[in-house]
């Protein structure tokens, strides 16, 4: 799927187009608007709402955001690349999530349908009792000193206690920082001392696979030399016993015990920082994106209505963790602020076995369904046997993100999930994005694999190195060229790489170009077709993890000298984890060794980042600054041509290094 050439053979070949059935396309929330402000065609209203976005944001942030008070500008671009939106207004994400709702006629309306992994154990969270649940937490986050601004760390598993402690937050204006439970004490770790977190709520353990698994033993592994947090508080879900520290650590339900089911909701300046979310780039340091208030709201909602299509009626289900910004958008916020009804499932999709989440879909009768390429590839590779035994046809839309949705992916995603009728909204986008940037909408006619067209009031484009927007048939780098609402705000204290990373590359030619780090080619249609990272992060299994940080954390094994990683294809994963290890001089080179060191990266860095191959090296092709040449390796353990290699330091490295496939 990655190419190293501007054109992929896919771009050339795909000559398949699917329709969507007419009474989709006129049920869509996207068409109904178009055919409201009297636009013809898609491309004329994909045209007019990016020509004119400011006007387009302006009517959507209107549409699905109440404000507490309205603000007086709709844009402030005066201090490039920060950008500020909808200034001079007050609001809160928490108001729009919960509590209109629960003062609505929705009030008694199904906000979550929680599914446990154990088969049986669910429960349904109306929009009242949600509104309730998180005022509890929110006065008790307040009892013990959580203030405007102070950041909360999450490491939970799909509970509910996740989306209450998010709305919490937000409610008091506190920042949230959700750390995926799959990361071990290493990842939280540095993440909970990048933000200074003062609070970190998580929970004895979950359950995966039908064993409870234990999750608090890693925060206490990670807090040992975190200074900030003053409080852990600890969902009981498995109910196991677990360590606790005296004065700092408390049970959820001791937590909230006695706390008021009322809490005002704080207004605040729309650009008020809901969250931290931390991502990989290419230093082994995740960085933390800053997402604010009032656009992030605005750009989550308007896409889970036009891009996701969710209605009133629909039992919608997002498969991704919380923990990703995914599931922060789509799993959360934008389908909380429609008053939608979701499944907040806990498990893994393989237990008991490969029917499970069919067997979900048939028991509520989910009609929106969003889930990722690496589970599409993995159900096809077991045949249809699983999927065949359900009633999938309340299916309406599906959806992918993550990596590309290969052509064969999306033809089984189709015929089998979608009973060959659903569209599939594969969407482009990225942490930084915080909502969909390019993808289809209901209307639109697919090609397999293609992400399609910029969303309307995106301005994104395929630039050359000169910042030049490539013709038709050409490839280069995606670039938003206008700002957009939910667009990341800053780097949490790292404004030099905040700059450096996205926004210095086109300054001097056409500053306030955010380049996003992907390449993409448009076919001779003006199709997308997405290539892939231009820079070392991994994408395993849709997780985006930087080869750097698997490298340091191999490192930090006491036999290691030195690591280069590398993503080798996989045909389920996308990419698995491939590591070229120096050993320290006079260590022996054991077959044993190699899985120890897999074990260690695992302990450090949790599953995600697993390598699932380790060869042992003599020395890696390094610049002349002494940087490993991934590109090279990669190059050459794959097999392919590594270019020229004569401005390396040690070029005669590059022999070193096995061909691995
Ligand atoms: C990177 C962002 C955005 C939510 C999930 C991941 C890749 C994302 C697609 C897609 C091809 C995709 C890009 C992007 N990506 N969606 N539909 N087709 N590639 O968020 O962890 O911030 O990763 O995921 O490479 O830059 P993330």
């Amino acid at each position: 799927m990655k190419s190293d050439t501007a054109k992929t053979a896919v771009l050339q070949e795909e000559t398949r187009i699917f329709n969507t059935p007419q009474w989709i396309i006129e049920h869509s929330n996207s068409y109904q608007w178009m055919k409201n402000k009297g636009f013809k065609t898609e491309n004329e209203m994909r045209k007019w709402c990016s020509d004119n976005y400011i006007e387009f944001w302006d009517e959507m942030a209107r549409t699905f955001v109440d404000w507490f008070k309205p603000y007086t500008q709709i844009l402030d671009d005066s201090e490039k690349p920060h950008y500020k939106w909808f200034t001079g207004g007050k609001v809160n994400v928490a108001y729009n999530a919960v509590d209109r709702h629960a003062h609505s006629e929705k009030r008694n309306k199904v906000a979550y349908y929680f599914v446990g992994e154990p088969v049986g154990d669910a429960k349904a969270i109306t929009y009242y009792q949600l509104y309730r649940e998180v005022n509890r937490l929110a006065n008790a986050l307040k009892s013990v000193g959580v203030e405007k601004g102070d950041r909360v760390v999450t490491y939970l598993p799909m509970i509910p206690e996740q989306p209450i402690t998010m709305l919490a937050c937000a409610k008091i204006g506190a920042i949230h920082t959700l750390v995926f439970s799959g990361f071990s004490s290493g990842g939280l770790a540095s993440r909970v001392n990048d933000a200074e977190a003062k609070v970190v709520v998580t929970a004895d353990g979950f359950y995966r696979r039908g064993k409870p698994l234990p999750l608090k033993p890693n925060v206490d592994e990670a807090l040992k030399n975190s200074p900030s947090v003053k409080k852990v508080i600890v969902v009981k879900r498995t109910g196991v016993s677990v360590p606790m520290t005296e004065g700092r650590d408390v049970y959820y339900d001791d937590f909230v015990a006695g706390q008021s089911t009322k809490c005002e909701t704080v207004p605040l300046d729309p650009e008020d920082r809901l969250f931290i979310l931390y991502t990989s780039g290419t230093t082994g340091k995740p960085k933390g994106i800053e997402h604010a208030h009032g656009g992030y709201a605005v750009g989550a909602a308007q896409t889970t209505s036009w891009v996701l299509d969710v209605h009133d009626d629909d039992v919608y289900w997002c498969t991704a963790d919380a923990g990703w910004i995914t599931g922060h958008s789509y799993v959360i916020y934008g389908p909380l602020i429609l008053g939608a009804s979701s499944i907040l499932y806990e498990g893994s999709p393989d237990f008991p076995d490969l029917g499970r989440w069919w067997s979900i879909i048939e028991e509520y009768g989910v009609s929106v369904f969003y889930s990722a390429p690496t589970a599409v590839r993995m159900f096809m590779k077991s045949g249809e046997e699983f999927v065949k035994k359900y009633d999938l046809s309340s299916i309406r839309i599906l959806a992918s993100v993550g990596e590309p949705l290969n052509p064969e992916a999306y033809m089984w995603f189709r015929k089998n999930i979608g009973s060959d009728q659903a569209p599939i909204m594969d969407t482009w986008w990225q942490t930084e994005t915080g909502c969909h940037v390019v993808a289809p909408l209901a209307m639109t006619p697919e090609k397999p694999g293609s992400v399609c067209f910029p969303l309307p009031g995106m301005n994104t484009d395929i630039y050359d190195e000169d910042a030049n927007s490539v013709p038709l048939g050409y490839g280069g780098n995606i670039v938003q060229t206008a700002p957009w609402p939910s667009m990341l705000r800053a780097f949490f204290r790292d404004e030099i790489r905040y700059k450096k990373e996205y926004w210095d590359m086109y300054w001097q030619v056409k500053p306030g170009t955010y380049l996003a780090g992907d390449k993409a080619t448009r076919d001779k249609d003006g199709y997308w077709w997405i290539q892939g990272r231009i820079d070392d992060v991994l994408k395993v299994a849709g997780h985006r993890i930087s080869n750097a940080e698997v490298e340091s954390a191999a490192v930090s094994h006491p036999k290691v000298a030195e690591a280069a990683v590398i993503g080798e294809p996989d045909e389920v994963k996308g990419e698995k984890i491939v590591a070229f290890i120096i050993l320290k001089e006079g260590v022996v080179e054991e077959e044993s060794l190699k899985k120890d060191i897999s074990t260690h990266v695992r302990k450090v860095l949790g599953p995600v980042a697993y390598p699932d191959k380790v060869y042992f090296v003599k020395d890696v092709p390094k610049t002349r600054s002494g940087k490993i040449m991934r590109r090279v390796i990669k190059a050459k353990a794959l097999g392919k041509d590594t270019g020229d290699v004569s401005a390396l330091s040690n070029p005669e490295a590059v022999s070193s290094i096995p061909q691995i496939n």
